[in-house]
């Protein structure tokens, strides 16, 4: 039988990025300045082979290539030393299984972000926003990096549970991860094998924090499972769900990579938009003008719902913007499990592929002026001529994000709610230093808090939940 794929009757270049250095190959390029490396690639072929250290990876440039990367899941599968090294540490869940086990997982843990369920965990997200705005005063300077992390810790693991008897698990969970999200990120870069060589505080941090995170994921799962009560959060909706070929629900090992999963997956991605929109806003005063109109005409001071998110029209469209300028999943990797083809080229089985959703953003042929910020870009009129497989903040294809729902609704309401009472300002004229890791964020963010006429920026913020 013979499969057609999307590229197939189209002729791509394949090409070879120039200035690999023997042994090191383009890493210290890719180290030095990744997003200009990335998007400086497609000048040199529609697919471009670079060299990682001494492994050779092919980068699908051409959109087209791009996206039936994403798409051919089955062919380009997850796999390799970065997914290797999250499996070890947070178990095999939705976002790192291959492709095998993909499907059982994906059907087990969707249930748990259809659109119904997002107006309840809104509930949590208003009163983690109203805790993050309560704390603030005006011409106070605040590094809005980590207290946006915060908040969305928080609320990401309030959504997971919230059921009150698990409270200080909870604080448990809040205190540990950010631990082992951060020691996760150096084991990425470093063998863990070398860190466990040398004894060190930050090591035996990690490990702590580890086992801790485990244990009481543990005991969370065994109260709910012996509770049976539903408490409308994602824990719930994961314990309910059943195969839909053998009727089984998940199993205490399969529900904590789960876990584990939506804790990285929901925390640093929504929290560095946030970051990136205020860093805009500062930039721009006529896109902070335009929202601060709307925001002011919505909310009048409150703190946004789960109910006005249909009116925040322009606040939407200038977070797709923060999205497309800036998308945390940068880059996204995929192993090739049987040869094949790609672009009329050969791929052999165990090829490294690499997709830069960021270098597909900046496309000056789709998107005019690709490095401004330019919200009504979105405009449905305009929105209509941009090709759907150009904007992939979220990925694409059956792997695309199961938390685009949950992360818009918390980014539109933080970012509406922060914007109706105050004015952020960077606290010093020092150039960003853009953070592309394993998200792509601005790093530290200190900025100073200007109260907003229309805001109502030092009441306290009990004005009710949605
Ligand atoms: C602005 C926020 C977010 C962005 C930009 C984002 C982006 C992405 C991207 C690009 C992928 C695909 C990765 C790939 O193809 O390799 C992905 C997958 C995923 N995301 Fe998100 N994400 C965000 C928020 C969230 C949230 C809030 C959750 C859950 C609470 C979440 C859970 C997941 C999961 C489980 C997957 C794996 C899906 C699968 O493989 O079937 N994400 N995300």
């Amino acid at each position: 039988m013979t499969t057609t794929h999307p590229s197939e009757n189209q002729s791509y270049v394949r090409g070879v990025a120039p200035g690999a250095l023997p042994l090191l190959g383009h890493a210290p390029q890719f180290l030095r300045d990744p997003l200009d490396f990335v998007t400086s690639l497609g000048a040199h072929g529609d697919i471009v082979e670079i060299q990682l250290g001494l492994q050779p990876v092919l980068v699908a440039c051409a959109r087209p290539l791009a996206n039936e990367v994403m798409q051919r899941c089955d062919v380009f599968d997850k796999g390799g030393h970065f997914y290797d090294t999250m499996k070890g540490m947070l178990g095999d869940g939705v976002g790192t299984c291959s492709w095998s086990a993909h499907r059982r997982k994906r059907q087990l843990v969707q249930p748990a972000f259809q659109r119904a369920k997002i107006g309840a965990y809104a509930r949590v997200m208003h009163s983690e926003v109203a805790s993050l705005v309560a704390g603030w005063r005006t011409g106070q300077t605040v590094d809005v990096s980590p207290a946006f992390y915060r908040m969305a810790t928080r609320a990401t693991v309030r959504a997971l549970f919230s059921s009150d008897l698990e409270a200080t698990a909870v604080a448990e969970i809040q205190r540990c991860f950010p631990i082992v999200w951060r020691g996760m990120l150096t084991r990425m870069l470093v063998p863990a094998s070398l860190l466990r060589l040398v004894a060190t505080r930050g090591n035996r941090g990690f490990d702590a924090a580890l086992a801790s995170l485990n244990q009481v994921l543990a005991d969370i799962i065994r109260a709910y499972r012996t509770a049976g009560v539903d408490h409308a959060d994602i824990l719930s909706a994961l314990l309910a769900a059943e195969d839909e070929a053998t009727g089984l629900p998940l199993t205490d090992a399969e529900l904590h990579d789960e876990l584990m999963t939506l804790l990285v997956g929901g925390t640093e991605t929504t929290s560095a938009t946030l970051a990136w929109a205020f860093h805009l806003l500062a930039g721009h005063p006529e896109v902070e003008r335009r929202l601060h109109a709307e925001v002011d005409e919505v909310l009048g001071g409150r703190i946004a719902t789960f109910e006005d998110i249909a009116r925040l029209e322009y606040t939407h469209r200038l977070v797709t913007e923060t999205l497309r300028l800036y998308p945390p999943g940068w880059v996204t990797t995929r192993l090739v499990t049987a040869d094949t083809e790609l672009g009329g080229h050969h791929l052999a089985a165990g090829t490294a592929v690499m997709v830069s959703h960021y270098a597909i953003h900046h496309d000056p042929s789709v998107f005019p002026e690709p490095y401004r910020c330019d919200p009504d870009r979105w405009l449905p009129e305009r929105a209509s001529t941009i090709p759907k497989d150009a904007w992939v903040a979220f990925g694409s294809g059956r792997r695309r994000c199961l938390g685009d729902m949950f992360a818009l609704t918390e980014i539109t309401m933080a970012l509406a709610t922060i914007a109706g009472r105050w004015s952020l300002r960077p606290a010093s004229d020092r150039p960003l230093k853009i953070q592309p890791r394993m998200f792509l964020t601005p790093g530290s963010l200190p900025m100073t808090f200007t109260a907003r006429p229309a805001g109502d920026a030092q009441a306290p913020a009990a004005d009710g939940g949605s």
